[in-house]
């Protein structure tokens, strides 16, 4: 890294360095006991049942789990409802004018909204969207910038027992517009725009070159957030202003009573495919998972003043922007912009600002922070934090050290914590009063918790490298793929058996039993903490007219983690210029977002293909990351690669 002061770490980077939670930490945790990783593992039901008596049930389940793999029932018989346990038992009770939300915008105008003001503000969205003709089971699209409205409308379909779809505002309209139809969504939620660096995302503009083509659409709702002279299309009798309608809306609606198996959300992540999957999160388990997590991993108290700094269109935005800290009665803080807007230390300041304690983002970001310099942060008195978090990528010790110094002043416990959209809470990570932890290293699984590292073969390996399998089921794994029941299975719980949960990820396991995660094995990369499909981003680089043909892999990226590099033959006649690579990258764009558009584009004749006509993206791996090519025997025409290579090389 560029910061001259990285020399310092040497002493704390030592491979046998580790950091015991300080004691000040320990004594008030939530855990203080090494003891709960064997109690949950005597009876990990009853572990996970503990949790869920913490929430308000209005029927109590019968049976905890029914597992026929790789199909489970958590907490069968029993109803409840999500914003019931994230908002009115906390406005019923002494948190009643607690801040629930504290959110800031991007250009520094602020809104705080307390749990009593959230249970009103819920319920009136609620009846809007009755009103709108949503019931129990209709989907809803939420397309909006990180703004409270996001919150607000995903409690309110919780509360009608809608499911809500949350498209993150970076995608596309293409994008936008095949999850839609993919989940039949009745009604859109959106904005006018939303603030990003400065400029304001045309949010409502992208969103009606999706409406061109989604006839499950009846309504759309427009949440007004950007700059009022932007022009903004409002469609007589479809569209409806958010706050016309809550003007007219009452404060009260009564909850639904979901069973626990009954769907809470879909999310759409990318897969091996060239098409995203919509992971399904049911309401009891999902609950029970973010909320336990939130309790234990993030030590959340009532006093604590807790800020991830995700965006709501992820999965970490779903479970601990909203749902876990909620269902915790914690105070939330929401930024909707950049990092460096408008300078580098926009989070320390709002650190400092509202006195943050529990602080969680991703290693990309740290990355970022570290070439930034630590000049940005001393700025600040970040003296209120008392707990910091990663999430999203596999941490480098580098960056966890810096973190660990710079932003956690040495005081504070760093959880690295590993999990995936379909798991839907975290399963990896260090319980911050009582684990030793190892700079790239997220510990140990959650209690209760199964994790092994297998061989190809399936074998459990006690110790070192393999791919990484969950074992046991777990209140907030995903219940299915939306509208894909066999992909479901065929995807995640058919290579050792219907009972081991295929990760997707590489890790090795240390002999204190700690996981180090090295990364995906798949065809997913892992861009600034995005999840990315190389089959995606290839598929929308042969809808350009001019190309015939390309193959992406990821590339190691400093601040990124890693880049999309795409490998492109063009249709004959064509030549490829720089202009041409400006252009395709656009396309990437337009199709996917801009998170998914390639760092090097490299126009080839040929690539490197088996005599069966299988592009091999390992050789082209060694490529991009600027290794020695590894083996081309198989290889149709091996003077393919030394080509490429030499290119690579002088055009990147
Ligand atoms: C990666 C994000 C290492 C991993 C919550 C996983 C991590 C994918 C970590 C899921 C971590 C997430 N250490 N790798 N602490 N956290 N990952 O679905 O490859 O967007 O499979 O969920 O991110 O990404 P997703």
């Amino acid at each position: 890294m560029s910061d001259p002061r990285t020399a310092e770490f040497s002493d704390l980077l030592r491979e046998d360095r580790t950091f015991p939670p300080p004691d000040s930490f320990r004594a008030n945790a939530h855990v203080r006991d090494e003891r709960i990783y064997a109690e949950a593992e005597r009876d990990p039901e009853a572990f996970w049942a503990q949790f869920a008596s913490e929430l308000e049930w209005s029927t109590p389940w019968t049976q905890v789990l029914d597992w026929r793999p790789p199909h489970a029932k958590w907490f069968v018989g029993g109803t409840l409802n999500a914003s019931v346990n994230c908002v009115d038992r906390h406005a019923r009770s002494h948190r009643r004018n607690k801040a629930a939300i504290i959110w800031e915008g991007e250009p520094g105008d602020r809104r705080t909204l307390t749990y009593w003001d959230l249970y009103r503000e819920v319920q009136q969205f609620a009846n809007v969207l009755k009103k709108l003709g949503v019931s129990r089971g209709d989907r809803v699209a939420l397309y909006l910038p990180l703004i409270p409205e996001l919150a607000i409308a995903m409690l309110a379909c919780a509360r009608i027992g809608a499911v809500h779809s949350v498209v993150f505002g970076g995608f596309s309209s293409e994008s936008l517009r095949d999850r839609i139809n993919d989940a039949q969504a009745k009604l859109l939620v959106t904005a006018d725009g939303g603030y990003r660096r400065g400029q304001i995302v045309p949010l409502k503009q992208m969103a009606d070159e999706a409406l061109q083509d989604t006839p499950s659409i009846r309504n759309v709702i427009i949440v007004q957030r950007g700059d009022r002279s932007m022009p903004v299309h409002v469609q007589e009798g479809r569209d409806h202003w958010y706050h016309r309608l809550m003007q007219d809306a009452s404060p009260v609606c009564a909850p639904e009573a979901m069973d626990a198996e009954d769907m809470l959300y879909i999310l759409y992540t990318s897969g091996t495919t060239g098409k995203p999957k919509g992971i399904v999160h049911t309401t009891g388990g999902y609950l029970t998972g973010t909320y336990a997590t939130t309790k234990l991993v993030f030590d959340m108290k009532d006093e604590d003043v807790y800020w991830c700094t995700a965006d709501i269109g992820w999965v970490t935005g779903h479970s601990y922007v909203v749902y876990g800290p909620l269902a915790n009665g914690a105070t939330v803080l929401m930024y909707e912009g950049a990092p460096d807007w408008p300078q580098k230390d926009r989070f320390w300041s709002m650190i400092e600002k509202y006195g943050v304690t529990i602080f969680y983002t991703a290693p990309t970001a740290i990355r970022a922070f570290m070439r930034w310099g630590v000049d940005w942060p001393a700025k600040h008195d970040l003296s209120t934090l008392r707990l910091i978090g990663s999430v999203g990528e596999p941490i480098n010790p580098e960056a966890w050290v810096w973190y660990y110094r710079y932003i956690g002043g040495e005081r504070c416990p760093v959880v690295d914590t590993w999990w995936q959209t379909e798991t839907g809470a975290i399963m990896i990570s260090p319980l911050p009063g009582i684990t030793t932890t190892r700079p790239g290293s997220a510990s140990r699984p959650f209690p209760g918790i199964k994790a092994e590292i297998k061989n190809e073969r399936g074998e459990t390996v006690p110790s070192g490298g393999g791919l990484l399998a969950i074992t046991r089921p777990w209140p907030a794994m995903l219940r299915g793929i939306y509208g894909d029941p066999e992909r479901y299975v065929r995807q995640y719980w058919n290579r050792w058996g219907h009972d081991v949960y295929v990760t997707g990820d590489g890790a090795k396991l240390d002999a204190d039993g700690n996981f180090w995660l090295l990364g995906r094995v798949d065809d997913v990369l892992n861009v600034a903490g995005h999840r990315i499909g190389t089959m995606e981003v290839e598929s929308a680089l042969v809808d350009h007219p001019s190309v015939a043909e390309a193959a992406v892999v990821g590339k190691p990226h400093e601040i990124k983690g890693q880049a999309i590099a795409a490998f492109v033959t063009l249709k004959e006649g064509i030549f490829g210029t720089k202009a041409h690579v400006d252009e395709l990258r656009e396309h990437v764009a337009r199709k996917i977002g801009a998170i998914a558009k390639p760092d090097d584009i490299i126009f080839t004749a040929d690539l490197p293909k088996t005599r069966s006509g299988k592009i091999m993206r390992r050789l082209l791996r060694d490529i991009a990351e600027g290794k020695a090519i590894g083996d081309t025997t198989t290889l149709a025409d091996a003077s393919v690669m030394a080509k490429l290579k030499t290119q690579y090389e002088n055009e990147t």
